[in-house]
């Protein structure tokens, strides 16, 4: 039997479950395999505390359920982080930010202790870049960052067209890469000035990958 990739991301966000700590407050990402997460969540939420959301939508959602989301800085510790990528790299580093989320995205993953990525199989890749690197920029820093990132060569830097961040900012998404230094290349656009962050989460990898196929979850752990 095939399965779609909506069960795909089910059977991922469930498998998730195995790593929440009880009684403690749990890091929520953005994005579809993220709300599929928020849903099973739902059913387990006596044994958690509560939930830091990493952008206003999946906040939203989590409430809808009745789970309590606290502001990060009210939280003293996160022991587990949940959240779906756009690519995953054998190294477990990403590209996230499809969802326009990558700045709160990499505020709690930055917090957690560990960060469990999910995923379907499709998000597997050799070599990061084949999706677009989105980059969240100060609206008034625009031409500067687009001018520079255009500098750094190797992809095309293109507006999101009509999309602010829950930060009020905008997003470039730059296409057309292939990172073979996911690391390097994460510090040089963070080094533009009027640049927030970009989406490649490489600095801080994911720690486990909980990766749905046709064959059931498999875990990857770093290379
Ligand atoms: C949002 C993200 C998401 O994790 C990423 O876009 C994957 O989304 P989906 O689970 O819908 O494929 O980084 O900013």
């Amino acid at each position: 039997m095939t399965l779609t990739q909506d069960e795909l991301k089910k059977a991922v966000a469930r498998a998730a479950l195995a790593y929440l700590v009880d009684g403690e407050i749990v890091g929520v990402g953005t994005g579809s395999t993220a709300n599929c997460f928020i849903d099973e969540l739902a059913r387990i939420q006596h044994r958690i505390r509560g939930a830091v959301a990493s952008s206003e939508a999946s906040r939203q959602r989590l409430e809808g359920h009745g789970i309590p989301v606290f502001d990060l800085d009210k939280v003293d510790a996160i022991p587990v982080y949940v959240d779906g990528a756009d690519e995953i790299n054998a190294a477990l580093q990403m590209i996230k930010g499809g969802g326009g989320a990558l700045t709160r995205e990499k505020i709690v993953a930055a917090v957690a202790a560990k960060f469990v990525c999910i995923a379907d199989g499709s998000k597997l890749v050799a070599v990061l870049g084949q999706f677009p690197l989105p980059v969240e920029v100060i609206p008034m820093a625009l031409g500067h960052v687009r001018r520079q990132l255009a500098a750094i060569g190797g992809g095309t830097p293109v507006l999101r067209e009509g999309f602010v961040t829950d930060n009020g900012n905008l997003i470039v998404d730059v296409k057309g890469l292939s990172i073979t230094d996911a690391t390097a290349l994460e510090a040089r656009i963070n080094q533009i000035v009027g640049v927030v962050s970009n989406g490649l989460f490489a600095q801080r990898p994911a720690d486990v990958c909980l990766l749905a196929t046709a064959n059931g979850v498999q875990t990857l752990t770093a290379d």
